[in-house]
């Protein structure tokens, strides 16, 4: 046995092996990942082993360069995983070819630390393109324009990202990625280039996400005023999966000082 193999035991009814596994969002087997070949052939995750259920807010923090873009990626069917098993919205990717492996990413919601607009189209222009990635296309301006008003950005619809602030950039990067509703979203330190209050704002929306309409929410932060919304907390260090807690066992378990008091205000 792994030394993580207390961070996500298979479900089980009636505490057999071959009891057959609850429907969770992302579920993640023995997952190892390299990068490079041969000499340059670097290991930087090790023995994964995770289940997000479904209506989950999972908060994944960890020193830099621990594996955590990484293994979003993973996740997102962004990179191919070669070792181990990946399941994601109940499909294993895992051998998968590129197409199915798109067809996967449209059920995904990404929010990542490069935002990724298109700088020659307005907020409103660079959220129906995502929209248009789907088969219903209907009212793609008004669905828009709503998403974006959501993050506070009516007043911006129209400006292309080089007249955007970065918190206002990283809020259509996040309309974006929630406009066509996916059930599992994957965001990198969202809430990095945003204010206190834009930050709040955008985590109370995922928040409502995953708690009105079971959506599986997994971010990257290292934003401790927002660790509050997490219903687990999840650490990554050296490409292990060292630790899986709720909030009370997270603050317990770290010193008070690393801690920003103002987490536990809402
Ligand atoms: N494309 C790549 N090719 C080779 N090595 C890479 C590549 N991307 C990342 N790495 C290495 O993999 C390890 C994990 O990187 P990763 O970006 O996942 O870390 P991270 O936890 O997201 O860090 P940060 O908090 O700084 O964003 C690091 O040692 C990094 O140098
Ligand atoms: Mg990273």
């Amino acid at each position: 046995m792994n030394k993580n193999s207390s961070v996500a035991p298979i479900p089980s009814a009636n505490g057999t092996a071959t009891a057959v596994a609850e429907p969770v969002a992302v579920r993640i087997r023995d997952l190892n990942f390299f990068f490079g070949q041969g000499d340059l052939r670097k290991q930087v995750l090790y023995d994964i082993n995770l289940d997000l259920p479904y209506g989950q807010i999972v908060i994944m923090t960890g020193p830099s360069g621990s594996g955590k873009t990484t293994l979003l990626t993973l996740i997102g069917a962004l990179r191919t995983v070669r070792e181990g098993s990946l399941s994601v919205l109940d499909q294993e990717i895992v051998g998968l070819g590129r197409s199915q492996l798109v067809d996967v990413r449209r059920n995904i919601g990404f929010i990542f630390q490069a935002h990724n607009l298109f700088d020659s189209l307005t907020a409103s222009k660079n959220v129906e393109m995502a929209i248009e990635l789907t088969e219903d296309w209907q009212e793609k301006r008004e669905r828009a324009v709503e998403m974006l008003t959501q993050l506070g950005l009516s007043d911006r619809v129209d400006y292309k990202p080089k007249s955007l602030s970065g918190g206002q950039k990283q809020r259509v990067a996040i309309a974006r990625a929630l406009v066509n509703q996916p059930p599992l979203l994957l965001a990198d330190e969202p809430t990095a280039a945003l204010d206190k209050k834009s930050g709040r704002d955008v985590v109370t929306l995922m928040q409502k996400l995953a708690k009105e309409e079971g959506r599986t929410i997994l971010m990257v932060t290292h934003d401790n005023r927002i660790l509050d919304v997490a219903d687990r907390i999840i650490t990554m260090v050296d490409g292990r999966l060292e630790t899986d807690e709720n909030l009370a066992q997270f603050v317990s378990s770290h010193d008070p000082k690393s801690l920003d008091r103002r987490m536990f205000v809402m």
